[in-house]
């Protein structure tokens, strides 16, 4: 099932976000598709709002991981933006944390779907509208 959501703002995208951090249970995997500035980041700060973290969340574009533990659930963020091959992704520890009860948030994903579990990935595409704002396309698993 996909559900569509019109983001006008930063604080939409985040609303959405956490709505669906309240909603995890452990073992969510969100795959965030879209262009540079699209709202994936955004997205992942309102995870980590619904989550319960207070800290900041920043781009995790040069160290491609950032770690939020003890939330309800704990965090991992990933921005793979800068990966080149799927190899290189074995030092991130992927399929270790996709293992465990925790929240993965995951941008420019392309590289490992093939190691994404279908059953628990939601995949998450953002499209620029005419008027500015964000589409916000959700897939559930
Ligand atoms: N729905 C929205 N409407 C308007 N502005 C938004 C919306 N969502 C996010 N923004 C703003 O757009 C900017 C870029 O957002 P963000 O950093 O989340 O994009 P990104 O997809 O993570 O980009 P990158 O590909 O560079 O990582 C930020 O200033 C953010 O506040
Ligand atoms: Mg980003």
């Amino acid at each position: 099932m996909t559900s569509h959501h019109l983001c006008r703002s930063a604080q939409e995208t985040m609303n959405l976000a956490a709505d669906a951090a309240h909603l995890a249970q452990g073992g969510e995997v969100f795959a965030l598709y879209g262009e540079l500035g699209a709202g994936k980041t955004t997205f992942v700060k309102g995870l980590a709002a619904g989550l319960g973290f207070q800290q900041p969340v920043t781009s995790p574009t040069f160290n491609l991981v950032h770690y939020y533990r003890g939330g309800r659930l704990d965090l991992v963020h990933y921005d793979l933006y800068r990966l080149k091959r799927l190899e290189e992704v074995e030092a991130l520890d992927l399929e270790q944390e996709l293992s465990q009860e925790n929240v993965l948030a995951i941008e420019w994903p392309k590289l490992v779907e093939p190691l994404l579990p279908d059953s628990r990935t939601y995949r998450v595409v953002f499209a620029e509208t005419q008027d500015g704002a964000w589409r916000v396309s959700m897939t559930n698993p």
